[in-house]
């Protein structure tokens, strides 16, 4: 991969980078479209990162369609996919994990011991072997938004981050690889996840500011549906994930299928 972006390189064309798990949807898609607006050159990595999945988690089960997914990106015009193994991606010897302090914390840092340490692991190793202008993040993740901004500031990698609104369905539900896992009772009831957030945005847009009350508001919302268990739901600072700050963050299973989801609540909530 390094060979062909140094030929970009050398030929003065910018390039775009968007780190994907596969099991493509309209989100990645954005991703895909931003970069392609903005950038001489789109590079989509395409990997199921082991390293960031706990050992209870869903790796094993992760969606995986890489014809259909190679399909789509082919469509949607991408110069170039990466598509490592995971030996080549992690081969034995290799001892070097990336850390972010503090923001890796609260929230999904603490849901998911060690999540983020994969997630910045890999994520500094796509940079190095695409030298990318700029990469392309959703605000669906916004937590991972964060910890990414943080890591390639301090380790100066160079790299512009772009962040790309959330794709939602029809019913507000935000677009996710895992909603793949719903049955069709728990995919009408997850929609209770974004219905909170409205809720939530329109109390903040009536001139509700007390974080306790908008925090109540969000399980109170999520409470009506039997199906979503709510794991956290809180208002924070964007950027330091602490609190207090305008961001809600949500958390919750459907069933077996944990899901998140957040909105800026100083902005009114889309559709
Ligand atoms: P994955 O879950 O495949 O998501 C890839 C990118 O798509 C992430 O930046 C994610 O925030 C974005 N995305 C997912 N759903 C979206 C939606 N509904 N609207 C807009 N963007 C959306 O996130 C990861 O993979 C991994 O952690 C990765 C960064 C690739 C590192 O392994």
């Amino acid at each position: 991969m390094l060979d062909a972006s140094r030929a970009w390189r050398r030929a003065g064309r910018s390039i775009g980078l968007v780190p994907t798990m596969g099991a493509l949807h309209a989100g990645h898609l954005a991703l895909v479209a931003a970069a392609r607006a903005e950038n001489d050159v789109v590079v989509v990595s395409h990997f199921v990162n082991p390293l960031q999945f706990g050992p209870s988690e869903d790796f094993d089960r992760y969606p995986r369609d890489w014809e259909r997914d190679f399909a789509a990106l082919s469509k949607a015009g991408v110069d170039a996919i990466y598509h490592p193994s995971v030996d080549a991606m992690y081969p034995p010897h290799a001892a070097t994990r990336v850390h972010v302090a503090g923001l890796t914390d609260n929230l999904e840092g603490a849901a998911r011991p060690g999540h983020f340490d994969g997630v910045t692991t890999v994520v500094a190793k796509l940079l190095a072997a695409v030298q990318p202008d700029r990469a392309y993040f959703g605000q669906k993740d916004a937590q991972q938004v964060a910890v990414v901004k943080r890591m390639v500031a301090d380790l100066d990698l160079g790299a512009e981050i772009r962040v790309v609104p959330t794709v939602r369905e029809a019913d507000g539900l935000a677009l996710s690889s895992r909603n793949a896992y719903l049955s069709r009772q728990e995919r009408t009831a997850a929609a209770a996840i974004s219905a909170s957030l409205r809720d939530a945005a329109s109390a903040y847009a009536s001139g509700e500011r007390d974080p306790h009350r908008l925090r109540a508001l969000m399980i109170a919302r999520l409470g009506l549906e039997p199906l979503v268990e709510p794991e956290y739901a809180e208002l924070v600072d964007a950027a330091t994930f602490q609190k207090p700050g305008s961001l809600a963050v949500i958390a919750a299973r459907v069933g077996k299928t944990r899901l998140i989801d957040n909105h800026d609540l100083a902005n009114p909530f889309p559709g």
